[in-house]
């Protein structure tokens, strides 16, 4: 095959070696396909993208998804969702870290987890690019789980995660709040950035992969609240909180990371049934511009609780 196919640090593999502008073969979208499932993040560069080829090329990865926000998508390119930053709404997305403002900083994640149906995953091709900052973080939950011990792994197998879903970075429990003030406009509840409310999602504490059949982590420091019913497991309260601790602790290791600098025109796909990612954000006033393709997601992966 003509790809070519470069590992980037810790995870995922920039791909080269066809032309985004001619038709693909079915035997190169093969590889293609099995390429994401192999590597989790894949990174295409210096390809003449234009947002119909984006819409196109993702296509390949499975039948897309309209964004739940609509009023962010294209009208001619409905599946085509834009980033925009720099503009009147980042005073919404903006918060202080340790003294700093920041705009458009998010946790690890994984989008709509808190729905129990995550899409399968998202093609991001950068538009317009800072200087500096706006990373975006990849980290393999794959992995993760496999550079468990097998006590670890085994306690995984017998309990359920919930995630509470919150507008309030403050409210949640296992991520990093030191230094953290939310800015004077951040929401304090769904209804005010017309979001629904959403109950609780439970997932597995290993969470099967729905194609490639890995195990992967569970655990997503994002919305992250409790073990459900710890003593079904044989632990304790008290015992389930410090395993939150120590698995979200493993999962921000660098070793489990790769973090983007974006180049104009970088497109990057990634499994959202395998990789959490996260944003470092930017400097209030920056401009960026981010165009989305998300593939949808046909299984899901958890439960909602109030079901
Ligand atoms: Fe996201």
């Amino acid at each position: 095959m003509s790809l070519t196919v470069t590992p980037l640090d810790n995870v995922g593999a920039e791909v080269s070696g066809f032309d985004i502008g001619k038709p693909i073969s079915d035997a190169i979208k093969a590889e293609l396909k099995a390429l994401w499932y192999e590597h989790g993040v894949l990174l295409f560069r210096d390809q003449d993208i234009n947002p119909q080829r984006q819409i196109e090329f993702s296509r390949i990865f499975g039948p897309l998804e309209l964004h739940p926000l609509k009023a962010t998508t294209s009208a001619e390119n409905p599946e085509l969702f834009v980033l925009e930053n720099g503009g009147d709404n980042d005073k919404y997305y903006t918060a202080y870290y340790r003294g700093e403002e920041i705009v458009g900083r998010l946790d690890w994640h994984i989008d709509l987890h808190y729905t129990g149906r995550p899409n399968h995953g998202a093609l991001l091709r950068a538009i317009v690019i800072p200087s500096a900052d706006g990373l975006t973080g990849f980290g393999d939950l794959a992995r993760a789980y496999d550079a468990l011990d097998d006590a670890t792994k085994q306690l995984l197998d017998k309990i359920e995660l919930a995630y509470s879903f919150s507008m309030q970075r403050k409210h949640m429990r296992y991520v990093d709040l030191e230094g953290y003030q939310p800015g004077p406009y951040s929401p304090r509840k769904p209804s005010d950035v017309n979001f629904p409310d959403f109950p609780d999602a439970v997932y597995p504490g290993a969470v099967t992969h729905p194609v490639t059949g890995a195990k992967i982590l569970g655990v997503v420091e994002q919305f992250l609240d409790r073990v459900i019913a710890p003593q079904r497991a044989g632990i304790s309260n008290d015992e389930s909180i410090e395993l939150l601790e120590r698995l979200v602790a493993h999962t921000r290791k660098p070793e489990f990371h790769y973090f983007h600098k974006w180049r104009e025109g970088d497109m990057v796909l990634w499994d959202n049934w395998r990789i959490m990612h996260c944003t470092t954000g930017t400097k209030p006033g920056v401009r960026r511009v981010i165009n989305r393709t998300t593939i949808a997601g046909d299984v899901t992966l958890g439960r909602t609780l109030s079901e």
